[in-house]
């Protein structure tokens, strides 16, 4: 398999970041060319520059695809997702439109615990039907790689079942899948008055079985007020580290949680959600290195009007990612073309620098920086083709799929 894609108005390459999280300032160089061909070769970028140097180099059998004139950008990578679950809590929508707060309702037994109650009770194939679906918006909005996170089982053999699903859809669809283990999301009912023997049960019992199932490459903690605490959650962390997972943390979403220093001084691959942190935690995560993963439709969602302060964090040097936050609760959408607009809108993001988050960035976030997020030779073939004139309008016309092509390792799933 070996082809050549030609008139492209404009494409996004992300060249020239070499294998490191691009930070603040940076973010904005991606790399926009118009003119400009790529050629894969069995599923891997073989080359790209001007069309006219690349169709000079084909040979016989090299295909020729005609884009028409639309865009091309790395496919989208989607770094934080709570994709598997049963059922939804529009149920809930109402309480929180009238104002009950989400930790409130949390508290109350509901929130990520109603979800619990339903993900428990569904049982494998109901479960896998059903993120499958998701899968599929999420393909049909450029999306080519995805992080999962496990927590709405809570119990050893539904978070191990909840991993499984994700090994099993990778096998059954076309997207690479990244799976994450976050057992500490909530305290489930049964340790309701006990919650020092779930954080117990999370490191003795679950993380040896999720190391021991080997699906799982990342560990996370919804550090919170009421949720997991800085120490406990730093336990978790480390703990998990012991079990070959490298950490995660949800930090500072709903306020100040210390959860960007436990991120700093572990030195997490990411932190997410940031909403609430301080210019200190800013700059102690920029220190160590830790990308920022920046959910602006959970904002939106949670409609709060409070968002994360992505200026400050690039004026910190930090590397930023995007991502839908895809859940049930506090994100029920699949779709980074809005996050991108909403990152836009209310964290003052250039188009640029949004998608630099929503490819590159978000790629070194989960760990495959060194496979996608760019159209670096050698890297696999996975783009996203948009019906628009220019990357600006993308982000412009809100609330629409522009996508009229994906590509994962070369192959087009539409
Ligand atoms: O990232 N904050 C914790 N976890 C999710 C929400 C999960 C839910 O509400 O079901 C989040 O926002
Ligand atoms: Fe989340």
């Amino acid at each position: 398999m070996d082809f050549i894609l030609t008139n492209i108005k404009q494409m996004v390459t992300n060249l020239g970041h070499g294998q490191e999280p691009v930070k603040g300032q940076a973010m904005k160089e991606v790399g926009l060319k118009e003119g400009w061909a790529i050629r894969v070769k069995d599923g891997i970028i073989d080359s790209v520059g001007p069309e006219a140097e690349i169709l000079s180099a084909r040979d016989e059998n090299t295909e020729i695809v005609d884009l028409q004139g639309k865009l091309l950008l790395p496919g989208f990578v989607e770094p934080h997702t709570h994709l598997v679950y049963a059922g939804d809590r529009a149920h809930e929508w109402a309480l929180k439109q009238q104002g009950v707060p989400y930790l409130e309702i949390l508290a109350q037994g509901g929130g990520i615990l109603d979800t619990v109650r339903q993900t428990r009770s569904a049982g494998k194939e109901a479960l896998k039907e059903q993120t499958a679906k998701r899968l599929e918006t999420m393909k049909r909005g450029g999306i080519t790689t995805v992080e999962i996170k496990s927590g709405y089982g809570l119990d050893t053999a539904t978070e191990l079942l909840q991993l499984e699903v994700v090994k099993e859809l990778q096998e059954e669809q076309p997207l690479d899948l990244v799976a994450t283990f976050m057992g500490a999301h909530a305290t489930p009912p049964e340790y309701k008055d006990n919650p020092q023997a779930f954080v117990d049960l999370v490191i003795n019992e679950m993380l040896p079985a999720v190391e021991k199932q080997g699906i799982a490459e990342f560990c996370d903690v919804f550090c919170e007020a009421g949720v997991f605490s800085p120490e406990d959650s730093l336990r978790i962390l480390e703990a998990g580290i012991e079990h070959n997972l490298r950490p995660k943390i949800h930090a500072d979403e709903l306020g100040v949680s210390g959860g960007s220093r436990i991120a700093a001084q572990i030195k997490a691959v990411s932190a997410e959600h940031l909403m609430e942190t301080d210019e200190e935690g800013m700059e102690l995560m920029a220190e160590a290195g830790v990308i920022g993963v920046l959910l602006p439709a959970t904002s939106f969602n949670l409609a709060k009007g409070t968002y994360a302060q992505a200026r400050k964090m690039l004026e910190k040097n930090m590397a930023l990612a995007l991502s839908t936050d895809a859940n049930p609760g506090s994100s029920p959408t699949e779709n980074m073309q809005f996050v991108l607009s909403v990152a836009c809108l209310y964290l003052k993001l250039s188009p640029e620098e949004a998608i630099m988050a929503a490819t590159l960035n978000a790629a070194h976030a989960i760990g495959r920086g060194d496979l996608v997020g760019s159209l670096d030779p050698g890297k696999q073939a996975d783009f996203v083709i948009m019906d628009a004139p220019s990357i600006d309008y993308l982000p412009y016309h809100f609330a629409s799929n522009h996508v009229s092509q994906v590509y994962k390792k070369g192959v087009p799933l539409l």
